[in-house]
């Protein structure tokens, strides 16, 4: 079992809580230590209700105890803290998964850049909603044709969080209402959605044009609407947004081929829809054979008894695990799951190409900057 240690991620936070359950769902990972807030009490009262012995201040405290005994670190901090947290660690070679985005910036990913070494570091992205079964069929079936030809691919992620924040948290913390050159909007959400296409597709878009909007009444942008062009033809669409009511986690996939389209819904991750263009609409789930099927992972219970959000997040930690171990002995770990500085480097350039194209009125080609 690989032993964690977790930066930022207190009881207090959003992501915290299913990090610390789906990393150590499966025994593959333990969490035994953390700086999970700098606010002292937060911190103390989180490692007593998880049970963790080795507390910190500060990273640079953990990082400077030389008994710490620790596989990864996992960062869970403010978007806008990655950079030099994750800089602090590499330093180290320490092995960093990091929530996304990895960095909120391209002057941050430089900064990364800098350091990264791909032959002695090992760095990942929790790219969380390619670790549903269904979506992974997805893929699987994209890949194998069984599309056809793709012509559109429709990916939305519409929240209602700055007219009805959830109750459960404190909604919207003060960091997600700041806006940089590529607004909080699109590094919350413009990064699972580039993911996403770029998991189901395996291509980069080669340009954009993308408009936002400031609806709320917090005066940063809360809806953008990104149009993508591929180089084979494939048209995109991505639609973010906090102020569409009605929409807890609105995340939403449609892929349209020349032989049949597809739909998966977040709300309800075990159906994937297929219209063929005989008409005939099938419904598929992990009861039906499907090429996901002999994984044990999507079936911790039988069919009919619906896993979701955690267990999806606790199927990537299983892959970034194996990762580690051949990270270990290896020095290499390729994955079709688990993605690295590239895949983040790509997704900052699109949402960085979106503010640009917002702010010039324009389609912007993507190698251009
Ligand atoms: N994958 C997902 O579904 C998902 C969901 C929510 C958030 N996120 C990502 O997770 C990250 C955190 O988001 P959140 O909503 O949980 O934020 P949050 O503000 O709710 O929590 C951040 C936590 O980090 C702590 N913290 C801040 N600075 C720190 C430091 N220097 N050292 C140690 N602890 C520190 C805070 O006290 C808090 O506990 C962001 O990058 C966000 O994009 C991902």
């Amino acid at each position: 079992m690989y032993k964690l240690a977790f930066v930022g991620g207190s009881i207090h936070s959003i992501a915290g809580y299913p990090h610390f359950i789906a990393s150590q769902m499966d025994r593959r990972f333990e969490v035994v230590a953390g700086v999970f807030s700098l606010d002292e009490n937060i911190n103390i009262e989180t490692a007593r209700q998880w049970g963790i012995k080795n507390i910190y201040k500060t990273h640079e405290e953990m990082l400077n105890d030389k008994s710490l005994d620790i596989d990864a670190v996992v960062i869970l901090t403010p978007t806008p803290q990655h950079a030099k947290i994750i800089v602090a660690l590499l330093k180290r070679n320490i092995p960093v998964i990091c929530e996304k985005p990895l960095v909120g910036s391209l002057e941050e990913l430089q900064e990364v850049e800098k350091i990264f070494d791909a032959s002695k570091h090992f760095l990942v992205v929790t790219n969380n909603y390619s670790g549903f079964p269904m979506v992974r069929e997805l893929k699987e079936k994209i890949k194998n044709n069984e599309l056809g030809k793709i012509l559109q691919i429709r990916l939305q992620m519409p929240q209602e969080s700055f007219l009805r924040p959830p109750k459960s948290v404190r909604y919207p913390q003060k960091w997600r209402l700041n806006d940089d050159f590529i607004p909080m909007i699109s590094q919350d959400l413009g990064s699972h959605l580039h993911h996403l296409s770029y998991f189901l597709l395996e291509e980069e878009p080669q340009k954009l044009m993308a408009t936002y909007e400031s609806f709320s009444q917090y005066n940063v942008v809360d809806d953008v609407n990104i149009w993508l062009k591929y180089k084979n033809g494939t048209e995109g669409y991505l639609w973010l947004s906090k102020i569409a009511l009605g929409n807890r986690n609105g995340l939403h996939i449609e892929v349209y081929g020349e032989k049949a389209s597809a739909l998966w819904h977040q709300e309800n991750p075990e159906k994937l829809e297929f219209s063929y263009s005989s008409g005939q609409k099938v419904i598929i789930d992990r009861g039906s054979d499907v090429e996901m099927l002999p994984n044990s992972l999507y079936n911790r219970m039988t069919p009919g008894h619906p896993a979701g959000f955690i267990e999806s997040f606790a199927n990537l930690y299983n892959d970034i695990a194996n990762s580690l171990e051949n990270f270990y002995e290896k020095k290499r770990y390729t994955s079709d799951y688990v993605y690295s500085l590239e895949h983040a480097k790509n997704s900052i350039r699109l949402l960085h190409g979106a503010s640009i194209s917002n702010k010039e009125e324009k389609w912007i080609k993507l190698k251009s900057f």
